[in-house]
């Protein structure tokens, strides 16, 4: 199978200026993106999952020509993306995340119908193309109503169609379901799949790990600029297989009983966090079997004089590996991210 998209060993630094004292300046460099490479095949739908921050949105610009790469190289279908950007830009349809392209002032229909035109497209195609696009995000009803009246789920589902008004092979989305309701969200991910179904390849950011789950064929979690593992869902999932987990929560998790339950053997991570909502503390323990290790976890927190509010058991998910291989949550802020 050919490649759609070959990234290699892609680097962007950024420099920023810190304002000190007396209008003097520091220097700094910041690498945004740190040696990143995959190869996405025709047909893939390929997720980058990490956290806010993590470098998605300045790998998806690369790759669109939109920003320089400090180093390494793009190429979409075959086409390098320094040499050629127009070339390979033609191969492209994109959505960033919160694209302020789509004017809320025109019908859904006419910035459809203006984006096609923007890409050449003659009078009759570019309503062909808005109309069969409406029908398939399903907006006929309001195609013809101001954006701005849309609902969030709307607005994102017209900027998924600006993406594919080039009719291109490959369809780059910035964290496309970021902020919408369950329903919303479902509805989008079905369209999603359905692009893939038309042969045509997808590159999704994201750091919701279910909707990285649920669609990509292939995922590489990305933390710092750098990716950390790469792998199928089920195969990164397998990869923690030997590792079990157990999720605890306590009303209080001070700093010896922690170490108590690190200290027990066969333990291999503990991470506390704190859940804003519940007011209590969730430790996530990560070990590699033994039969007593429940009761001898229950012991430190009863001897600690913790009460314990709920314990489940878990399969590892997506999250999960990305705890385990980072020490740190995709999704709520770390209390405590020592590892045993
Ligand atoms: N133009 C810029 N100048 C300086 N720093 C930037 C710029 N764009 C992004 N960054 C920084 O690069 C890092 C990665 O950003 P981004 O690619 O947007 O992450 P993500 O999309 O994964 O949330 C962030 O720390 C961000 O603050
Ligand atoms: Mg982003």
């Amino acid at each position: 199978m050919g490649k759609a998209i070959e990234v290699t060993d892609l680097k962007k630094v950024f420099h920023t200026r810190k304002k000190k004292l007396f209008r003097t300046f520091e220097k700094k460099e910041f690498k945004a993106v740190d040696g990143v490479s995959f190869g996405i095949y025709e047909g893939e739908i390929f997720g980058l999952l990490g956290p806010n921050g993590a470098g998605k949105t300045t790998t998806i610009k690369m790759i669109t020509g939109l920003l320089r790469p400090t180093s390494g190289y793009v190429r979409v279908m075959g086409i390098d993306v320094d040499k050629k950007p127009m070339d390979a830009l033609s191969k492209i349809g994109t959505v960033l995340a919160g694209d302020r392209s789509i004017y809320w002032k025109l019908t859904g229909r006419e910035n459809l119908e203006y984006f096609a035109a923007l890409y050449g497209c003659s009078r009759s195609e570019a309503k062909n193309r808005a109309a069969k696009i409406l029908d398939r995000l399903g907006l006929n009803e309001k195609a013809d109503e101001l954006v701005e009246k849309y609902s969030t789920g709307m607005k994102q589902k017209i900027a998924l169609g600006k993406a594919l008004i080039p009719n291109a092979p490959v369809v780059l989305l910035d964290e496309p379901t970021l902020g919408l309701d369950p329903q919303s969200a479902l509805n989008l991910r079905q369209i999603i799949l359905d692009i893939k179904n038309e042969g045509r390849t997808v590159l999704l950011t994201t750091h919701y790990m279910e909707e990285a789950d649920f669609l990509c064929d292939r995922i590489a979690i990305v933390d710092g600029g750098k990716i950390i593992a790469l792998d199928t869902p089920s195969n990164l999932k397998k990869s923690i297989n030997d590792i079990k987990l157990i999720n605890i929560e306590v009303d209080n998790a001070p700093y010896d009983m922690l170490n108590e339950i690190k200290g027990l053997s066969s333990i291999q991570k503990v991470i506390s966090r704190y859940d804003e909502e519940k007011r209590d503390y969730i430790l996530s323990i990560h070990h590699t079997d033994s039969n007593e290790l429940m009761q001898k976890i229950i012991d430190c927190i009863s001897v600690s004089g913790c009460r314990i509010l709920n314990i489940n058991v878990k399969e590892p998910s997506l999250e999960d590996v990305f705890i385990h291989l980072t020490g740190k949550s995709l999704k709520e802020k770390v209390e405590n991210d020592e590892t045993a």
